[in-house]
């Protein structure tokens, strides 16, 4: 299996030089999409965390390793899907030494909707799952959509079908257990909606 990161897309230079907002000034690096430049779906999150940040390449850190247990779960494998995030570059507070995850501001989103086009142009997935509010948005256009009005339904947006779901690092913040398994239930639902959905697409 590749590893994720390993084979950057050849417009990360241009993506470490993109000026279109200002997250790019206290982040390490772009972290650009990673996966099959045809996979049939993609995977799109929010924003790089610290781990991503540093190793270049999307959901490598605590969120990406709850993320693999959900696709196993759905049997789908890692490397058949593209992953990427609405935004490139990892936003976040200093609390101490410790670079905590902010949400990006909707113009951040906006301005790295170029670079999410452009994925989605490239890679011309049939299934697109959004993971959190700020992806469903992103992709979507809508700037006001909410989580809960789109969760178990899925929308076709430009000919392609899009599926949200709750993003990974909300699995992480339930406080129980019951919380935890309900919530990481619903996302690994969403993920076997997808693979239904692309099995129906091929015949
Ligand atoms: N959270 C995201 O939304 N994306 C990542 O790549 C990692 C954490």
């Amino acid at each position: 299996m590749p590893s994720p990161g390993k084979n950057p897309p050849p417009d990360k230079p241009h993506l470490d030089a993109c000026r279109r907002c200002e997250l790019w000034r206290n982040a390490t690096q772009g972290v650009p999409g990673d996966g099959p430049r045809h996979a049939r779906v993609m995977l799109v999150g929010e924003q790089p965390g610290a781990q991503e940040d540093q190793q270049g390449a999307p959901f490598v850190g605590p969120a990406g390793h709850m993320l693999d247990e959900a696709l196993a779960r759905a049997g789908l494998a890692r490397d058949s899907v593209f992953m990427t995030n609405a935004v490139k570059h990892f936003k976040f507070e200093l609390r101490g030494k410790r670079r905590l995850h902010k949400t990006p501001a909707q113009r951040e989103v906006d301005a790295c909707g170029y670079w999410l086009e452009k994925e989605i142009r490239d890679v011309d997935p049939d299934i697109i799952v959004a993971l959190g509010a700020t992806a469903a948005r992103a992709v979507l256009g809508e700037k006001r959509v909410t989580l809960s009005t789109l969760m178990d339904t899925a929308v076709v947006h430009d000919g392609r079908v899009v599926i949200a779901t709750y993003h990974p690092s909300f699995v992480l913040r339930q406080r129980d257990e019951a919380g935890r398994k309900a919530a990481f239930d619903r996302i690994v639902a969403s993920l076997r909606h997808a693979v239904r959905t692309a099995a129906k697409q091929q015949r």
